[in-house]
C-alpha cells in the first residue's frame, strides 16, 4: 500500500483543533461550510491507549471529514505510538503531536507546551511515530516558552530532521496565552527556514486576513481556531473570497442546523439532550461575539492589527432577536441552547428566542460572561 500524504497542496485554511468546541458536529457544520481538513480535539495519549472512553471517543470522525486527523498530548513516544495506531485504525489520515497546550495539568506531566522545553524528547516521540504509524506526523508548537526563550525555529528543525510531514506554528508563547497578537513574522522565519510545509495560526479572523497572512508569510495554509468558533461560517467565506454578513435569521439557521448534527451524534433522547448540554452553551459563548465587519470598513484596519483582538460594537440598539443572539452572559446561553434544542425547526427557535428577549433585560455594562480559553 502507498504511504498515505497530506494533500499536496495543502488547502488554504485548516480547521485547529479545539477542545471542547472541536467536537463532531461541530466539525461537521464546518466541513459543509467547505473545511477540506479538521482536526480532532487533544487526546491524551496514555488515556487513549488505556482504553478510556471519553479518550476514545475524541478519535471518532464523520463520514463528510475526508483528511481528518488526530491530535494527541504524550510525553512518551512509546504512548504516542500506541495511541497514534488507535487513531489510524480509527480513520485518522495523519496523526499531530501537541506542543502548545499550556495548561499547568498538562505541562507538569511533560506534555504539550513542556516538550518546546524538552528538544531531545520532542524529537525521540517524532521519530518514533513517523517510524511506528505509516501516516503522516505533523507537529503543533508555539513560539516557545516565553518571549526570552522563543525557540520554534530550532524545534522546528529538530521536528523536520525527526520526518514531521508538516509543522504548525501557533505564533505566541506559552506565557503569552492570548493576551499578544500572534507574531507572524515568526511563521514567515520557520517558512524561510524550513523545506517541509509551515501552517500559521493565530488571530484570523476574516477572509481578508486569512489571505494576507498567508501572502505576506509565504505559509503552505492558515489554521483557523477563534474565529470558527465564532463564525463557523469563515470557511465559506474563505471560498468565496467575500465576507458574508448574515442576518439573525440566518444565523440561526446554521445553530439549528449545528444543534441538528448535535442530535443525530448524541442522541435525541434526554441522555443526548445532556451530553449536549455540555457543548451547546458553550459554543452560545463563542457565537454571541460575532458582530457585522463590512470589509469596506474593515479591510485596511486589518492590516495593521487583527480583528480578532479588537472588540468592536458599532451597531447601537438591537432588535429583539439581534440582541438575544449577542447577549454575552452564560445563562443566556444555557437558555438560548434549551430554545434550540426543542424548537422543531429555525422558525420555531426565533420565535422562542423573540420571547427570550423580550423576557430577558438587557446586559448592564461590563457583564459580559468570560469564556475559558485554556489550550493551544
Ligand atoms: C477553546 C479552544 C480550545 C483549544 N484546544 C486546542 C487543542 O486541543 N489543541 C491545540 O493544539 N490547540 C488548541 N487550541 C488552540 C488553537 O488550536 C489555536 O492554536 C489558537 O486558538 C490560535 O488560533 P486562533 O487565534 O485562530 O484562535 C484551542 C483554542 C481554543 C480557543
Amino acid at each position: 500500500m502507498p504511504t498515505p500524504r497530506l494533500p499536496d497542496p495543502l488547502p488554504d485554511v485548516i480547521l485547529a483543533p479545539l477542545t471542547k468546541g472541536g467536537n463532531l458536529p461541530f466539525r461537521r457544520l464546518c466541513v459543509e461550510f467547505g473545511a477540506s481538513i479538521t482536526m480532532s480535539e487533544m487526546a491524551y495519549a496514555r488515556q487513549v491507549v488505556r482504553g478510556s472512553r471519553t479518550e476514545r471517543a475524541l478519535l471518532r470522525k464523520h463520514a463528510s471529514e475526508t483528511c481528518f486527523g488526530v491530535q494527541i498530548a504524550a510525553s512518551k513516544p512509546e504512548d504516542a505510538v500506541a495511541a497514534g495506531k488507535i487513531a489510524v485504525e480509527n480513520g485518522a489520515r495523519f496523526v499531530d503531536l501537541n506542543c502548545g497546550c499550556p495548561i499547568h495539568d498538562v505541562v507538569r506531566r511533560g506534555m504539550g507546551a513542556t516538550l518546546l522545553q524538552r528538544p531531545a524528547a520532542l524529537q525521540r516521540i517524532v521519530a518514533a511515530m513517523v517510524t511506528g504509524l505509516g501516516v503522516p506526523v505533523t507537529v503543533k508548537l508555539r513560539s516557545g516558552w516565553k518571549e526570552d526563550e522563543i525557540n520554534a525555529p530550532e524545534i522546528a528543525r529538530l521536528c523536520e530532521d525527526a520526518g514531521a510531514a508538516a509543522i504548525t506554528l501557533h505564533a505566541r508563547t506559552r506565557e503569552q496565552r492570548y493576551t499578544k497578537s500572534a507574531d507572524w513574522g515568526l511563521v514567515k522565519r520557520l517558512v524561510e527556514e524550513r523545506g517541509i510545509p509551515v501552517v500559521g495560526n493565530g488571530d484570523v479572523l476574516t477572509w481578508h486576513e486569512a489571505r494576507d497572512r498567508r501572502a505576506e508569510s509565504g505559509c503552505a495554509s492558515v489554521m483557523l481556531g477563534r474565529g470558527v468558533l465564532i463564525k463557523p461560517w469563515l470557511f465559506k467565506e474563505l471560498v468565496e473570497k467575500k465576507t458574508w454578513l448574515p442576518t439573525a435569521q440566518e444565523r440561526v439557521e446554521v445553530y439549528a442546523r449545528f444543534v441538528a448534527h448535535c442530535r443525530e451524534h448524541f442522541g435525541a433522547d434526554e441522555k443526548g439532550k445532556k451530553k449536549a448540554s455540555f457543548f451547546l452553551p458553550w459554543h452560545f459563548g463563542f457565537f454571541c461575539r460575532w458582530r457585522p465587519m463590512p470589509e469596506a470598513m474593515f479591510e485596511e484596519r486589518a492590516k495593521s492589527y487583527p480583528l480578532m483582538q479588537t472588540r468592536v460594537d458599532t451597531d447601537g440598539e438591537l432588535p429583539p432577536l439581534e440582541r438575544i443572539l449577542r447577549d454575552p452572559r452564560e445563562d443566556v446561553h444555557r437558555s438560548i441552547a434549551g430554545i434550540f434544542w426543542e424548537a422543531s425547526d429555525a422558525a420555531a427557535a426565533c420565535a422562542a428566542l423573540e420571547s427570550l428577549a423580550e423576557a430577558t433585560p438587557a446586559p448592564i455594562d461590563g457583564e459580559a460572561g468570560e469564556i475559558a480559553v485554556a489550550h493551544g
